[in-house]
């Protein structure tokens, strides 16, 4: 198969969702229609489960057996279907911001009691800033949800999006009948059962014939012709290219639990989404289809056995051909890298794999030479974007507990930054670190991985700091004069980049009216190309 053809049928996409919404379900169904998995219950273990939110072993226990699940290939009519699996746990956020970095598109799952929740918002943005086509999916339309009119309306004006039903219910709750696909002109009439995979769909040709009374009530009949008559009025035809640019979402109505409209949903998905296409590095555009292979990481997990120091870095193929055992160039340190035992990933199994193509994610051994965010290529100096750090919302100064163990200290909270377990700022003088994370659980996570893995003992100190900024200025002075003022508070991230910590919201207005000429980002993925351009 040639190269373009590989790219062509592979489509790799993350589910994302609030926790609760069904992402672990629908992922299970569509593993089920891949034949990847066998028996529904498969993918539960996945899930990071609410009742032990203080129990970090637990939780990383569940993260451990999510290695193997963090991509999940199967084959499904002739496409490879990539899916990227994303921790549902507010605590690690993060992880999946990284993520969505690494896919194609995304499929949003709406819980339709409700609504849009507020982690939906986050990675909503997040797709957003990239342009990361969206599909949406209403799940749960067998129970009694909100009015689907005004769902769609919280969707638009929640989430900034641009939606176009392409299914519509007939219902829901109890009195749940079905969906009738808008573009298909079919009725898939619902049946609560729980073993039947595949949907009956019913053709019907004219929604205003007779036909479809065979299937629906008069009552149903009426209002679904309502309702379709209200959607073509007020929605354009779904344009499938607004979809690809990530600037309009079609919505579909489900049931996962009930297998019900995914199929549907799987095939339309499987027929619109973008198969991998150009990624945009510093340095120029890189086509999925040129011949060298580049890639990048964009998740580190590290092994907890103190016994096995290795981590597993996921990378991302955005062009050509990997092949186990050849050298490739790590831009950032200059090495020359080759890797025996690369691993993809297919359904719950980790697998030994010789090649791999755009859009795939593989598993690299590593013994410490990768970061977030580092580039693999043949020799080309390039570096993909669009790695950020988002701002932090808890921030805690880390405490040596044991000075005899500084330097062990110094490399643990290092790498374990690196591997996104959580931001580290450093502040002058005094070398001053601190921590800030999204959720409590990442400060129990790094104590106990700074004395499992590299034998330091560390205590966290509570700062009052609620939200990092890092700062650019196209004047290097007023920077340098605005950093000198605010010493207090400025730190610098792990690649150097100056960060001012807000104590409230009215101090960055406060230091916003002071310096105007100051920009402020949360995000951290603008920051060093504005001050690299920057005169001094
Ligand atoms: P998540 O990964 O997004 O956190 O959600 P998950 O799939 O685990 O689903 C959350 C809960 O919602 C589960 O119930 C699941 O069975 C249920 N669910 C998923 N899809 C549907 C649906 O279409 N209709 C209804 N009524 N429920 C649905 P649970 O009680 O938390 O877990 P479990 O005991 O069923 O495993």
């Amino acid at each position: 198969m040639s190269l373009k053809q590989e790219i062509d049928k592979r489509k790799t996409f993350a589910i994302i969702s609030h926790p609760d919404a069904g992402k672990t379900t629908l992922t299970e169904k569509f593993l089920l229609f891949g034949g990847a998995i066998q028996v529904a219950g498969a993918v539960k273990s996945n899930k990071i489960r609410k009742t032990s939110t203080s129990d970090f072993m637990e939780i990383e226990k569940q993260r451990g057996i999510s290695v193997a699940t963090s991509v999940m290939a199967f084959e499904y009519k002739d496409k490879r279907v990539n899916i990227l699996d994303t921790p549902g746990h507010k605590d690690f956020a993060e992880d999946t911001y990284r993520t969505l970095t690494a896919v194609d598109s995304v499929i949003l799952v709406v819980d339709s009691v409700k609504g849009v929740e507020d982690q939906t918002k986050r990675l909503v943005e997040v797709c957003r800033m990239r342009n990361t086509p969206v599909i949406i999916f209403i799940n749960k339309m067998d129970r009694e949800g909100k009015d689907p009119f005004d769902l769609i309306e919280e969707i638009d004006t929640t989430l900034h999006i641009q939606t176009r039903p392409l299914t519509w219910p007939i219902n829901q709750g109890s009195l749940f009948k079905g969906v009738y696909n808008l573009y298909k002109s079919s009725l898939n009439l619902f049946e609560s059962n729980k073993s039947q995979l595949a949907d009956e769909v019913i053709s019907i040709p004219n929604l205003h014939g007779p036909e479809i009374l065979n299937y629906l009530s008069e009552k149903d009949t009426k209002k679904l012709r309502e309702d379709v008559e209200l959607i073509e009025g007020v929605f354009e035809p779904f344009d499938v290219e607004l979809y690809r640019a990530g600037l309009l979402a079609p919505v579909f109505f489900g049931s996962a639990i009930n297998n019900f409209g995914i199929q549907e949903l799987l095939e339309t998905f499987l027929e619109i989404a973008p198969s991998p296409r150009s990624r945009e590095a510093s340095e120029r555009m890189v086509a999925a289809e040129e011949a060298k292979l580049t890639g990048f990481v964009f998740k580190i997990h590290a092994n907890l056995d103190p016994n096995h120091r290795d981590r597993i870095a996921f990378m991302r193929i955005c062009s050509g051909k990997f092949e186990r055992n050849t050298f490739y160039y790590h831009t950032r340190t200059g090495k020359k890298l080759k890797f025996a035992n690369p691993a993809t990933f297919m359904a719950n199994e980790k697998i030994l794999t010789s090649e791999a193509y755009p859009g795939d994610v593989i598993g690299l051994y590593d013994s410490g030479n990768f970061k977030i965010g580092d580039t693999l290529t043949e020799g080309e100096n390039l570096h993909f974007k669009g790695i950020p750090s988002f701002s932090p919302e808890i921030f805690k100064e880390l405490e040596n507990r044991d000075p005899m163990k500084t330097k062990q200290l110094e490399k643990g909270i290092s790498q374990l930054s690196e591997e996104g377990v959580a931001q580290l700022f450093v502040q002058e003088p005094g070398h001053r670190k601190i921590i800030g994370t999204v959720g409590d659980l990442q400060f129990e996570v790094i104590q106990f991985r700074l004395e499992h893995e590299y034998g330091a003992k560390c205590a966290f100190m509570p700062l009052k700091f609620y939200k990092a900024f890092w700062i650019t200025c196209p004047d290097k002075k007023i920077l340098e004069t605005f950093m000198h003022r605010k010493s207090y508070a400025i730190a610098k991230d792990k690649e150097g980049n100056p960060v001012f910590l807000a104590e409230s919201e009215w101090n960055v207005t406060l230091s916003k009216n002071d310096f105007p000429e100051i920009v402020f980002h949360t995000i951290s993925e603008y920051a060093a190309v504005a001050n690299e351009g920057a005169v001094s």
